[in-house]
């Protein structure tokens, strides 16, 4: 097989890592997650299997997420785990150094572009070109690059809210905002420590999150947990009856702010896109937009009509897949995909 057909996407996000292969599809989507000795740099895990150490809160390893709010926060770490995940989603084809794509977040600064960069290219990648992670998510949502109208996209992600407009192909603007779904997690932390005087551990919240499922009551999918789940340190409870009426309030009191972030953005873009927005409206995707009620919330605070895409959580992977197909069409600074405007 020659070297090109290698070609892969990357996006790194704070809680999944996904690798979209050319000609393949998305081939990998791994909790982005490094498992080391306490005092050591020996890799203990990486991925899922590092990520459930982490949930253990064992004191014999020390878990590293790479990835914080969009952007890499340790390149050594985030080397490590992609070049591990690549070996794993290729297998023995790795001889072949692959080519990347990779999805940088909206509204980078040059040191966030870097430290992405040298992470990948520390992996050993061949190759790098960066596309922004919203105009990939657009794509992998659903929109056409080449349409001419102006269209929202909100990605509302692990540790980061990604939002901005899209029209032919390219970003026309974007801007990201340190908020995902670890901090709705973090918000049930907080409120069963008051209720119930029990600390949490991260990964009981997330799935109390995952099992209430809504931002609206009416669309909650379960009311009470009944014994099961870990706290901050290790120790399980059981027989503790947790009540989860009025998490679904609480998550939508959590996402208010970002929800008004984007109503400012969109009150201060220029009418023409503002006119067209309120015609086309938004495509929301990542994984937190999987929480039930999100659009309809969106729909009536922003006064625009919101659409979910199909694979939310993958979208900007699967646009990277998308931009693989046809890298011609890149500009050579990635924020150009299509015909120009
Ligand atoms: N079915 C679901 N319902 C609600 N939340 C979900 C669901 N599935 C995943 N999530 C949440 O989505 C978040 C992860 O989303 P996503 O995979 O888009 O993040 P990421 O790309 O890794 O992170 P980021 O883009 O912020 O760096 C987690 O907080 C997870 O709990
Ligand atoms: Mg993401």
């Amino acid at each position: 097989m020659l070297g090109w057909n290698l070609d892969l996407g990357l996006d790194v996000g704070s809680c999944t890592t996904r690798i979209y292969q050319r000609g393949v599809g998305l081939v990998l989507a791994e909790a982005s997650a490094v498992a080391f000795p306490p005092g050591g740099q020996d890799v203990l895990a990486v991925g899922g299997e590092a990520k459930l150490m982490a949930d253990q809160s064992s004191e014999d390893v020390r878990v590293v997420f790479p990835v914080r709010g969009g952007v890499v926060a340790d390149h050594q770490a985030a080397a490590i785990m992609i070049r591990e995940l690549v070996r794993r989603a290729l297998g023995r084809r790795t001889l072949f150094m692959p080519r990347f794509v990779v999805a940088l977040t909206t509204d980078a600064t040059p040191v966030e572009r870097a430290a992405l960069l040298s992470a990948v290219q520390r992996a050993g990648a061949r190759r790098v070109r960066v596309v922004d992670r919203t105009l990939a998510a657009a794509i992998g949502g659903g929109l056409v690059p080449t349409d001419r109208a102006f269209r929202m996209v909100v990605s509302i992600g692990g540790s980061v809210t990604e939002f901005g407009v899209v029209c032919q192909g390219r970003l026309v603007w974007g801007r990201n905002v340190r908020f995902g779904g670890r901090d709705l997690d973090e918000a049930i932390r907080k409120m069963i420590r008051n209720r119930y005087g029990v600390i949490l551990a991260s990964a009981s919240a997330e799935q109390m999150k995952l099992q209430v499922g809504a931002v609206l009551p009416q669309m909650a999918r379960s009311r009470v947990l009944v014994g099961g789940g870990e706290l901050y340190g290790g120790d399980l409870f059981r027989n503790l009856q947790i009540t989860l009426d009025g998490i679904p309030d609480l998550l939508g009191r959590a996402i208010a702010p970002v929800i008004n972030e984007i109503l400012w953005s969109i009150a201060e873009a220029p009418t023409e896109q503002r006119v067209e927005i309120k015609a086309t409206g938004v495509l929301l995707v990542g994984g937190t937009a999987l929480l039930q009620g999100i659009p309809q919330v969106m729909r009536e605070r922003l006064g625009v009509p919101v659409v979910r895409a199909r694979e939310p959580a993958h979208a900007a992977a699967l646009g990277l897949g998308t931009i693989l197909q046809d890298p011609a069409k890149l500009s050579r600074d990635g924020h150009r995909y299509g015909a120009p405007v």
